[in-house]
């Protein structure tokens, strides 16, 4: 078995081509408590309940972003409380970005931070949310905005999750891959052309550069938001969609927004655009939006954890695996690269 190794606030292991069964057993196995958070439809689908004994309790969640509510969070520190965990038991949060967000949270706050691990189920889980110790919940003024940098203790990927999810949830998560080959790792973007033979490469290459970035900036001082690619608009369509689209399908559309922002204001040259289209379409993702929604969107993004004051600043592309901070655009320059994704 092979691993990662993320050197954030504490050292952890990335175990690619792992069990999640024998990592659920074998983490129960060495602690006193351990509480296990898992969607409902998960609990089913790999008969989890199985796994449950008197030191190992399972909490079925709600499924996507509803669990990442303060009122879900405030039963589960009544869960935790109810059953005892201390210091030394810990918590594993299996799913999806949501679940592991949800998981690494409570852990982050209970008794003011227990070891948590994350299993994530999702192709956008595995490369992006459970890695990085970005922990939280959302709150009625957006997604995300209560939560803290808390590092899981390991994390564990079985690609067997990866056959339960549909077509749009793989593509979904592409999207996110390829983010990482743009920004850091061009051999991606080659892999990219055939997902499904080269999965577990990607796997592991979209994770490396994830945990390169994490490693050098924890707490996203700068380096970090390079992970941010294609983010800032796609934030603001995923709200203005009401969550109704994937997190990587709104990505997609930011994605093409950035290259083409970076054409005009970063020297990125247009066949890097044209890649991004091509590679992004291939896997049925979004590339385009709606013109009329612009002065929207420019609103949400003023509004963006990482704009200062008004200004909004994105993150773009020099060339491939060149990103560069793009912190002086101007409206004129938004609109144009909004014109060429809106057309
Ligand atoms: N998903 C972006 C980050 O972890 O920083």
């Amino acid at each position: 078995m092979t691993s990662i190794k993320v050197n954030a606030e504490k050292e952890y292991l990335v175990h690619l081509d792992s069990n999640w069964r024998d990592a659920v057993e074998s983490l129960a196995g060495s602690h006193n408590k351990t509480l296990l958070m898992v969607p409902t439809e998960l609990v089913d689908l790999f008969q989890m309940q199985a796994l449950a004994k008197a030191n190992l309790r399972i909490v079925e969640i709600p499924k996507g972003e509803s669990a990442k509510s303060p009122e879900f969070l405030l039963k589960m520190w009544e869960v935790c409380g109810e059953f005892g965990l201390k210091r030394s038991d810990c918590i594993i949060g299996i799913g999806g970005g949501s679940a592991t967000d949800l998981a690494g949270f409570v852990a982050a706050s209970w008794l003011r931070g227990i070891s948590w691990h994350a299993i994530p189920t999702s192709l956008a889980g595995m490369v992006d949310a459970a890695i990085g110790g970005k922990t939280g919940i959302n709150s009625s003024h957006g997604k995300n905005l209560i939560g803290a940098f808390h590092s899981p203790t390991s994390v564990v990927i079985d690609q067997e999750f990866l056959n339960s999810l549909s077509e749009r949830d793989f593509n979904a998560g592409m999207a996110e891959v390829i983010k990482c080959g743009f920004i850091s790792d061009q051999k991606i973007l080659e892999l990219a052309l055939d997902a499904k033979s080269n999965i577990k490469e990607l796997i592991s290459r979209s994770i490396a550069v994830k945990a390169q970035v994490v490693s050098a900036d924890f707490k996203e001082g700068r380096l970090r938001e390079i992970l941010n690619y294609g983010h800032t608009l796609g934030h603001a369509i995923e709200k203005i969609e009401e969550y109704k689209l994937r997190h990587g399908e709104a990505v997609a559309i930011g994605l093409v927004f950035a290259a083409e922002l970076s054409n005009i204001a970063g020297g990125l040259n247009a066949a890097a655009v044209v890649l991004h289209r091509e590679l992004l379409e291939k896997f049925d993702l979004p590339t385009s939006y709606r013109p009329e929604a612009l002065p929207k969107l420019l609103e949400l993004m003023a509004g963006d954890k990482k704009s200062r004051g008004t200004i909004v600043r994105f993150i773009g592309l020099e060339e491939i695996a060149k990103p560069i901070w793009l912190e002086s655009v101007t409206s004129d320059q938004i609109a144009q690269a909004y014109g060429r994704i809106s057309g």
